[in-house]
């Protein structure tokens, strides 16, 4: 990575993209310059109505263009004038394969005096990773349907991992949790009935945490289990690490218990650095708010200083840290856009 003139790619996208990435790089100017950090950013406009002007989804060639730079800040894809599945597959998922983004992070951290729909859990209960896998699963587009419209119809979409991309986020994780101070890791998988795919990961996780990481905990919970423990008793968890679908679905419940939608960021990381990383949002386009100075840009924000963290702009990052939990304890639901954004700017000092 160049230190010294960092190259952002950055795609708002669709619905409240525009708004809540607009506020995150207000955010990244104010705290690049005061630890002058230089960057350039250049904006794409890939999105639906890119798409509908131009009939352009993500074409390779943009895609050889992406590659160029140190990171990629994005907003949200997904419009209600397409057809669910292909801006979502066609940008976001060709984005994070193309890549090979194979670490999806996505903490889950109550911030100072943010409400938790979790009763009698404060800050110190809710301060755990998740590390989603993110290039295999059910998001491989494996599958197809035979006697499509008929009553024999059948369709099927394969959950498919191999050893490699499960043993390389495997590592990934232990390595993060051996880096916290409880050294903890929980394997969430349903090896009681995806007894191909989970074992292969339950397998691995037990070689690779006995043989290389002796120092870190193994836990192992069944899906089904952990969303109850999640909001019965998330102080139990450290670092998750779970496969794509299981990965998406258990978020959301995380964003839900840190305060909402709204705050929860994500980096998709390509640790070897042969392509840029991708920094995002938990949540999507929004469209029942878009357009209305509603949309909570703190996600958006925090997304920046998992950028920052990743390229190495630690100060910058802690920085950022600090201005959003000075505003966290206003009562963000009933605050606006511009106002939240004003509020961080103010704190950033
Ligand atoms: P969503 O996350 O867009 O919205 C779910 C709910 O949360 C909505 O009620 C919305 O108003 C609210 N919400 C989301 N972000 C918010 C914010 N920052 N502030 C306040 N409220 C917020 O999920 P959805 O409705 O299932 O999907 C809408 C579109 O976004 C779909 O096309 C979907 O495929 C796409 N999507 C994209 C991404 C992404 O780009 N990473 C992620 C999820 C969904
Ligand atoms: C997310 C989203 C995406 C996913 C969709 C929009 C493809 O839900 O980032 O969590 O399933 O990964
Ligand atoms: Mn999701």
């Amino acid at each position: 990575m160049k230190p010294s003139q960092y190259k952002i790619a950055v795609l708002p996208g669709d619905g409240i993209g525009p708004e809540v990435t607009k506020v995150g790089l207000k955010v990244l100017e104010k705290v690049a310059l005061k630890h002058n950090i230089n960057y350039e950013t250049d904006f794409f406009p890939f999105g639906g109505e890119h798409y509908l002007k131009t009939g352009e989804i993500l074409s390779d060639e943009s895609m050889n263009k992406l590659k160029e730079y140190d990171a990629i800040y994005l907003g949200a894809i997904g419009s209600p004038k397409v057809k669910p599945g292909i801006l979502e597959q066609g940008i976001l998922l060709k984005l994070r394969f193309g890549f090979d983004q194979y670490i999806n992070l996505r903490p889950v951290k109550l911030y100072p005096g943010v409400e938790t729909p979790i009763k009698n859990k404060t800050a110190k209960d809710l301060d755990y990773i998740v590390i989603r896998e993110n290039t295999g699963d059910l998001y491989t587009g494996i599958g197809g349907f035979t006697m499509k419209d008929t009553e024999d119809e059948v369709a099927v979409q394969s959950m498919v991992y191999n050893y490699k991309q499960v043993s390389r986020c495997l590592r990934y994780a232990f390595e993060l949790a051996r880096n916290r101070p409880r050294k903890k890791l929980a394997l969430i998988g349903k090896t009681n009935v995806l007894t191909f795919t989970y074992d292969l990961w339950n397998r691995v996780f037990n070689k690779i945490g006995e043989s290389e990481f002796p120092d870190v905990t193994r836990e192992y919970y069944h899906v089904d289990a952990v969303v109850m423990h999640m909001i019965k008793e998330p102080e139990r968890f450290d670092v998750m690490v779970t496969g794509n679908m299981f990965g998406d679905i258990i978020t959301d419940l995380g964003a839900v218990t840190q305060g909402g939608m709204g705050m929860a960021a994500s980096a998709n990381l390509n640790p070897s650095n042969k392509f840029p990383s991708m920094f995002e949002p938990v949540h999507g386009s929004a469209p029942d708010i878009a357009g209305q100075n509603k949309a909570n840009p703190m996600a958006a924000v925090m997304s920046i200083k998992m950028l920052l963290e990743f390229i190495g702009q630690h100060k910058a990052a802690n920085d950022t840290e600090t201005a959003i939990c000075k505003v966290t304890p206003m009562n963000l639901d009933k605050m606006s856009t511009n106002e939240i954004e004003y509020a961080i700017l103010k704190h950033l000092t």
